[in-house]
């Protein structure tokens, strides 16, 4: 019995390390992204932002944009006149019209997006979107925070404005200095304030979350139902047991 403890508590261990590793990528500590999937207004914003600035390079293959406009609440004509640009049927995915060549371009081909919530935690995407800043060395002339030499142009670079990184200089092992990365602070500020931005980026990574798990709100919901259930049932089901039981003790 100790040992199936020990060999499931070892298990648990080993499926936080993942999380643990990426929230420890780049050394930076990662910001609170504060989404709400019940959120509707938010989520439908968030649509249109990926379809705007996104769905261009990113696909959400297991998404169908009908599933979508349902869940979301949007009307069919403002699906099909604002956000579907990659196809005219309303039950297709939302797949992406990059060519293949897109490895070429940027190194690495624009990963599906459909599951990177899941994958990586909201905070993580929520803090990726914030994290571009002027790197001269990279083919982009961006980097990365939380992504160390990310292939990816600062896409949002426009609305966030172009963050450049601060330094601070630290003695090494050989009695020199070097200098160390600290953090980035805005070099040429966007169409944006910080809190449009914020916000813009937090609808966004809310629909990610969302196109993760279409049914998380649902399910969540249903839990609280199903739990309030359980306890009710228990109440009858002891009064049942102490009647029952009654006569003999
Ligand atoms: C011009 C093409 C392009 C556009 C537009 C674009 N991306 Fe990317 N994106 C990429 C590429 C290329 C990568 C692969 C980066 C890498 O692995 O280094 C990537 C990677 C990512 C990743 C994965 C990061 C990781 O940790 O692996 C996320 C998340 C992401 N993009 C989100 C977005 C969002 C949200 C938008 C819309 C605001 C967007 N991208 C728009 C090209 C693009």
């Amino acid at each position: 019995m100790l040992k199936r403890w020990v060999l499931l508590a070892a298990s648990w261990a080993f499926v936080g390390l993942p999380v643990a590793a990426v929230a420890e990528e780049g050394g930076f500590a990662l910001m609170h992204a504060g989404t709400d999937i019940d959120n509707l207004e938010s989520l439908q914003r968030g649509a249109r932002n990926f379809m705007n600035y996104c769905s261009g390079c990113h696909s959400l293959k297991y998404l169908r944009y009908n599933r979508m406009a349902e869940d979301l609440k949007i009307p069919e004509a403002e699906l099909a006149a604002n956000l579907m640009f990659t196809t005219d049927k309303a039950f297709d995915t939302i797949n992406v019209a990059m060519p293949a060549e897109s490895e070429v371009w940027f190194g690495k081909q624009p990963p599906d997006l459909s599951l990177i919530a899941r994958a990586r935690g909201t905070d993580y995407l929520y803090s990726f979107l914030h994290g571009f800043y002027a790197d001269k060395t990279r083919p982009w002339g961006v980097n990365n925070l939380y992504l160390p030499a990310a292939a990816m142009p600062h896409v949002l670079q426009a609305q966030q404005g172009l963050q450049k990184p601060v330094f601070k200089s630290e003695p090494d092992e050989k009695g020199g200095a070097r200098m160390v990365m600290t953090g980035v602070e805005m070099m040429t500020p966007g169409a944006m304030k910080p809190e449009e931005y914020d916000q813009f980026v937090r609808d966004l990574v809310n629909f990610l979350d969302y196109a993760g798990e279409p049914i998380k709100s649902r399910r969540q919901a249903l839990g609280l139902w199903v739990t309030l259930f359980l306890l009710v049932f228990f109440a009858f089901a002891y009064l049942l047991k102490k009647e029952y039981w009654k006569d003999i003790h």
